[in-house]
């Protein structure tokens, strides 16, 4: 603050809280005359009202009294009489800086640890799933849910059961994360035509448990199960899928896109193309290896995203 200003917030000051002061001190020892009915003598609205004389009340007084001794002891402590700077020497930079370092300190040692531990460790660190939680709700949520479960409408898998198309070890997870991924599960109305589609189908749903309910029914799923072959290639001869391909087990009763008649025969006929985003560029290394962490975590037994 430059001289004059200095010099200005000072006679300020001294003009504010002098007049108050002086008042304050005055005030109580100030002669007013009294009437004998103990009023001023001043009436008003024509004598309805007339102006009375009272102490001010002790409680009032010390409230006054303490406000001056804060308002000296604090400019006499901290920066505010001019550019004066207090006995204390407090500045809003030292107390920034003093702040900044403090959170310097613990974000340092939170980093250090997320780039230097495995993400199995990490999995179990409070001050990492907490930071989990928030990226995930910011970014991921949107496809696989705020409980992490998925959805079968955008075809993103659960991510909380420890069913995995690519595969639920940590570098996996975190491949996943980094570079995306895309299914491809080519279409097959082509090659089977309409029937072809519902009886290979039916035998994919009774791989999972699902019965067949009557005599044609049962035809459906030999039949399928003899259409079976070019799934082999992605799916594996018994169906319990190839997590190179991300072709996932159709034996588990766990589904991508669901697993009524309706939404097999739809992923057969129409084939799928799951996509997922590739976040390497968008959250770098850091935060992939954070979400990787509390990916991993749902299926060890630590966090659950809807805690
Ligand atoms: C636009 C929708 C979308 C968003 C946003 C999204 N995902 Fe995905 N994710 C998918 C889809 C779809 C798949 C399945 C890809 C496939 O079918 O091959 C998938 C697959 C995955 C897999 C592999 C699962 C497995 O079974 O192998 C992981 C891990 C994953 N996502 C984590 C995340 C994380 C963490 C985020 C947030 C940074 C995220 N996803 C954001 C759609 C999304
Ligand atoms: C080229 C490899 C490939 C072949 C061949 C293939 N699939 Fe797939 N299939 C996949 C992939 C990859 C997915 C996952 C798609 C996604 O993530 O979007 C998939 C998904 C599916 C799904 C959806 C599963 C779910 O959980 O919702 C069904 C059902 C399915 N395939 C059945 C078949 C049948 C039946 C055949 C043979 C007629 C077949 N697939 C042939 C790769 C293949």
């Amino acid at each position: 603050m430059s001289a004059f200003w200095s010099s200005w917030v000072i006679v300020l000051i001294v003009l504010n809280l002098g007049i108050s002061l002086l008042l304050f001190l005055w005030a109580p020892r100030a002669k007013v005359p009294t009437q004998a009915d103990g009023t001023t003598g001043h009436v008003w609205a024509h004598g309805a009202l007339r102006e009375g004389m009272h102490r001010l009340p002790r409680w009032w007084i010390a409230i006054s009294a303490a406000s001056f001794a804060a308002a000296f002891g604090y400019l006499a402590l901290y920066p505010g009489f001019g550019n004066s700077s207090g006995r204390l020497g407090w500045t809003a930079h030292g107390e920034l800086a003093r702040d900044t370092a403090a959170n310097d300190r613990l974000l340092d040692s939170l980093a250090q640890r997320i780039s230097q531990q495995p993400i199995e460790t990490l999995a179990r660190d409070p001050q990492v799933i907490a930071m989990g939680k928030v990226l995930f709700a910011d970014n991921c949520a949107g496809c696989h849910g705020s409980n992490a479960r998925g959805n079968h409408l955008l075809g993103a898998p659960s991510l909380a059961d420890d069913d995995w198309l690519y595969g639920g070890d940590a570098k996996t997870i975190l491949t996943s994360i980094l570079d995306g991924r895309q299914g491809a599960m080519p279409p097959w109305i082509e090659v089977l035509g309409a029937a072809g589609v519902q009886n290979v189908a039916a035998y994919v749903r009774s791989l999972s448990g699902s019965k067949p309910h009557d005599a044609t029914s049962a035809l459906r799923v030999s039949a399928g199960k003899a259409q079976f072959a070019p799934c082999a290639a992605c799916h594996g001869p018994d169906g319990k899928g190839n997590p190179a391909l991300g072709a996932p087990d159709l034996t588990d009763s766990i589904w991508i896109y669901g697993g009524s008649a309706a939404a097999v025969q739809e992923s057969i006929r129409n084939g799928r193309n799951g996509k997922m985003p590739a976040w390497r560029d968008r959250l770098g290394e850091r935060d992939a290896r954070v979400l990787a962490a509390y990916v991993y975590s749902f299926s060890h037994g630590n966090a659950q995203p809807y805690d």
